[in-house]
């Protein structure tokens, strides 16, 4: 495999991308930033196989740049809307991505965030350590219950899924909103009920976003959809900005048609919307929902695994598509 050629769109941590030198030829020296779209058009030579991240657009262009020899993108993330995978397909390129390693990291970051955005624990923090602590005070940063609460997933795959299960530990009522109703046995093993979108958003103290971001999933949520929620309901977002609207979203914020929100994902990352950044009753977070070590080796492993199976000609452990 020594004569095989990759592109490695950014410098990414783990071991096996360290491996990966000694089996095929890394034929670039990967940066500590994501490359502008010229920058990876101008750099990127002919190649069999690209890693790329959920920062990098690989679209046809890209792949005539890399030429008639490509045969994987490897993505190193479990979501691969950056990448068009029809004209993958069109061109007998195999797209990979790196689902179940990084799913209870998400969920768990997913819970962290609904905790947090509850209890207003950011900018407790924030005054603590401003010095404004001047003794107990029963009025201070009084937050809203989670336990027993009702929590509404949209999207219940295997990170919504898993955050369900979360839920269960706090004694939340489960609903979710998915385009197929999931399992019977998965159903009663997390208590969760199938509604409509709207139900869910009439009925949940927290919606939390897990969906991919399909045609149907972009600007899902709204200011009609918003204005559906309880005025104490919080949102939490861990999958994709487009999935919401977020000028519409700061709005409702602003005009506390719910009470909070709190993002890990953006519109137009890394741009955030500027009304969002000046309210109080937000929790913003830089696209860390599988940030953890141990999380991105794993990713590292598949997403290499992925690259190398489809070079040799195997099935690779994770693909999204079938050329
Ligand atoms: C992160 O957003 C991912 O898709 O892995
Ligand atoms: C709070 O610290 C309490 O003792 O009620």
């Amino acid at each position: 495999m020594k004569g095989k050629r990759v592109f490695i769109t950014r410098k990414l941590p783990g071991e096996a991308f360290v491996a990966l030198r000694d089996t095929v030829r890394v034929i670039n020296t990967p940066g500590e930033q994501t490359l502008t779209r010229e920058e990876l058009l101008r750099t990127l030579p002919q190649v069999d196989g690209i890693v790329s991240t959920l920062a990098d657009q690989i679209d046809s262009e890209v792949m005539e740049k890399a030429g008639s020899s490509l045969k994987v993108v490897s993505n190193y993330a479990v979501g691969f809307n950056n990448i068009d995978v029809d004209e993958a397909t069109r061109r007998k390129v195999t797209v990979c991505n790196t689902p179940d390693v990084l799913t209870d990291a998400t969920a768990d970051m997913a819970f962290a965030m609904l905790l947090a955005i509850a209890r207003d624990i950011p900018r407790a923090h924030e005054f603590t350590v401003e010095g404004k602590f001047a003794g107990w005070d029963p009025n201070l940063f009084l937050g809203i219950p989670v336990w027993g609460k009702t929590i509404g997933i949209v999207g219940m795959g295997k990170i919504g899924s898993a955050i369900a299960r979360r839920a269960l530990g706090f004694d939340m009522k489960v609903l979710y909103h998915n385009r197929r109703r999931v399992d019977p046995d998965l159903e009663r093993e997390l208590g969760a009920a199938h509604t409509s979108l709207r139900e869910l958003l009439r009925q949940s103290d927290f919606v939390v976003l897990a969906v991919a971001l399909t045609d149907e999933a972009r600007a899902l949520i709204g200011k009609a959809e918003l204005a559906l929620m309880k005025p104490q309901a919080c949102l939490v977002n861990i999958c994709r900005g487009e999935v919401v609207r977020e000028e519409e979203l700061a709005d409702a914020l602003e005009r506390r048609v719910i009470r909070g929100a709190a993002l890990d994902v953006y519109e137009r990352e890394p741009e955030i919307h500027r009304k969002l950044l000046g309210l109080p009753n937000v929790i913003l977070l830089p696209h860390l929902g599988s940030a953890t070590g141990e999380t991105r080796e794993r990713m590292a492993r598949l997403c290499v695994d992925n690259l190398l199976a489809v070079l040799r000609g195997d099935r690779p452990p994770a693909a999204v598509n079938d050329p």
